[in-house]
């Protein structure tokens, strides 16, 4: 059974099972050094969207960040780029958090098997429970469970910009890896397409508060070359919002 067929009977089960429980307020990546120690705390979130008669990606995008549809037009973006024509078999999301993204992928491919490496323990297992995804450990920069060039859709959405330069790094050269020849890799960074004078004031004046290390940037060129040494070619570029201002998400093929 493929995981979105899974997914979709169990969610309303898995939902309420894991409201039910208690001592999921705070999540923290406690063996994660330099990243978001905390994350957006489960229960209360859970609870805010369902008060708001919202899903928690909606509640999210809507209420918790303010932009309305932000998860939705990445993933049409995505879907106008061609990323899920090849129907990928396989599916590999770093830090998916509350499963916004990877619920709207689900909804625009069948994968058999569809990965997470998350470091927030009770949102990872809310995952596994809704989803039929697959939880990895998740040891802060490694993918050494998953095989070589295995996986057709490897994705990380707002998660770059929240770590430090080397674990993105470290993740990058691992995302290539784990990548399958003819698959995609799709992430966002804050580029310094994302950063003229204008955004740095707003970021400088409005933005990243509560977290030291949000948002990170990471050169745009640094990835192109990297990933192109990795044999995987640039094939689009957009912007999405994020925060207070935007972040570039990238799309790569696996040519090699
Ligand atoms: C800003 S949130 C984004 C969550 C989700 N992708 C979204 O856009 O809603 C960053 C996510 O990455 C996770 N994370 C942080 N460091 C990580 C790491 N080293 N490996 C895997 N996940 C990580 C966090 O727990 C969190 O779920």
């Amino acid at each position: 059974m493929n995981v979105a067929a899974r997914g979709k009977p169990v969610l309303k089960a898995g939902v309420k099972r894991l409201l039910g429980r208690a001592g999921f307020d705070i999540v923290r990546s406690t063996r994660v050094q330099g990243g978001v120690d905390d994350f957006i705390p489960f229960e209360p979130t859970m609870r805010a969207a369902r008060a708001a008669g919202l899903s928690v990606g909606d509640y999210i995008d809507e209420v918790m960040n303010g932009t309305p549809g932000a998860t939705r037009s990445t993933i049409d973006a995505l879907r106008e780029h061609g990323v899920y024509a090849a129907a990928p078999r396989t599916v590999l999301e770093i830090g998916p958090g509350s499963g916004r993204y990877l619920e709207r992928t689900l909804q625009e491919c069948s994968p058999d098997r569809y990965e997470i490496y998350e470091t927030a323990a009770p949102w990872a297992a809310y995952l596994v429970d809704t989803f039929g995804v697959v939880a990895q450990p998740a040891e802060g920069c490694s993918l050494a469970p998953t095989a070589d060039a295995r996986v057709d859709l490897v994705q990380a959405h707002k998660v770059f910009n929240t770590v430090t330069f080397l674990q993105s790094a470290r993740y990058f050269f691992e995302m290539a890896r784990v990548t399958r020849p003819g698959g995609r890799i799709v992430f966002d960074v804050l580029t310094e397409t994302c950063l003229d004078p204008a955004a740095v004031g707003v970021w400088a004046t409005k933005g990243g508060a509560g977290h030291d290390s949000y948002p990170a940037a990471m050169p745009r060129r640094t990835c192109v070359d990297l990933f192109a040494t990795l044999g995987c070619a640039l094939e689009a570029a957009f912007q999405a919002p994020m925060g207070v201002a935007s972040t570039e998400v990238l799309v790569f093929r696996k040519t090699a």
